[in-house]
């Protein structure tokens, strides 16, 4: 058997950034294009040099997050969690089916399936936490490049881990509501398990709109308010109020893409606490 060095592992992984078909902003002047090939351990900005820390396969363009924390941002910083996330014992098991109303394999097709994503040069997973989607859209997309951005740090770092033979993947740690790619330059967006979490969730369909090219899908699969009557829409009102986790009915998604300018809108699942939508960029 031959052994792979972690020098070769380290190059490999590396090279996900260098061959990205995907051209990153410069969050600082928000119009330069980011370099590909870090140098001493940052990568800059073409336009007006600033520097991004690059860690593995994750390039750092959120130093610092400003907005109000919730007891979710804990959880999804929390070793264990981060640890069992896409296991048996939550979102690829027996629990996180009866929750959702579909497994995790079944998600999956659904979703690569409205991509049609062979061939696509490129396609961003939003809140890709551990990567459960992005190294099997990568293993699909094979010649594109895919994005996984994330928030948690600890997130990024399993997933990059994981990700260590995959060398059209990498991530990205930064906030899905600003996200820093060039207008019209996507094949695709992907967002499951955490539009629900967005403090602002109009401008975060206006940005992933923005960033797609005309005729590329928006998938997402959300948080839905299982229609058991008015003790349920209360409980979701609070725990929206005070936990920071919205749960949407599908007509409010259809009218939130609308409002962001998507067309095609179609609701593929609704079953208990679990919505899978898919929406277009006109084009
Ligand atoms: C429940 S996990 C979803 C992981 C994965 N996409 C899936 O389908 O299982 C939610 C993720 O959303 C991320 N998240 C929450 N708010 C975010 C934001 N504003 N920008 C980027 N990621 C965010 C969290 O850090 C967490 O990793």
């Amino acid at each position: 058997m031959i052994e792979t060095s972690e020098k070769e592992v380290n190059e490999e992984h590396a090279l996900a950034i260098k061959r990205s078909q995907v051209e990153i902003v410069c969050p600082g002047c928000r119009s330069g294009e980011l370099d590909r090939v870090p140098f001493n351990g940052n990568v800059h900005c073409r336009k007006c040099g600033a520097a991004y820390r690059v860690n593995g396969t994750i390039i750092d363009v959120l130093p610092e997050y400003t907005v109000k924390r919730y007891f979710w941002h804990d959880i999804v910083e929390w070793d264990f969690f981060v640890d069992v996330y896409e296991s048996w014992f939550w979102r690829s098991g027996p629990y996180g089916n009866i929750v959702f109303g579909i497994s995790f394999d079944d998600e999956f097709k659904l979703i690569s399936n409205i991509h049609q994503i062979k061939g696509k040069k490129s396609l961003v997973d939003i809140a890709c936490g551990p990567g459960i989607y992005s190294r099997p859209f990568a293993r699909q997309l094979n010649e594109g490049t895919v994005v996984g951005l994330d928030l948690s740090m600890p997130m990024l770092e399993y997933a990059s881990t994981k990700a260590q033979h995959i060398n059209n993947l990498f991530f990205i740690h930064g906030d899905a509501q600003d996200l820093p790619f060039f207008e019209n330059s996507l094949d695709g967006a992907n967002c499951c398990g955490a539009l629900h979490l967005f403090p602002d969730i109009p401008r975060t369909l206006k940005g992933v709109l923005r960033v797609l090219k005309p005729g590329a899908h928006f998938t997402v699969a959300t948080v839905k308010v299982p229609n058991i009557g008015p003790v349920s829409r209360k409980l979701s009102y609070w725990y929206h109020r005070y936990g920071g986790v919205k749960s949407f009915v599908p007509e409010e998604l259809e009218r939130l893409f609308g409002e962001a300018g998507f067309t095609d809108f179609v609701c593929h699942h609704a079953v208990r606490w679990w919505t899978i939508v898919s929406a277009q960029k006109p084009g």
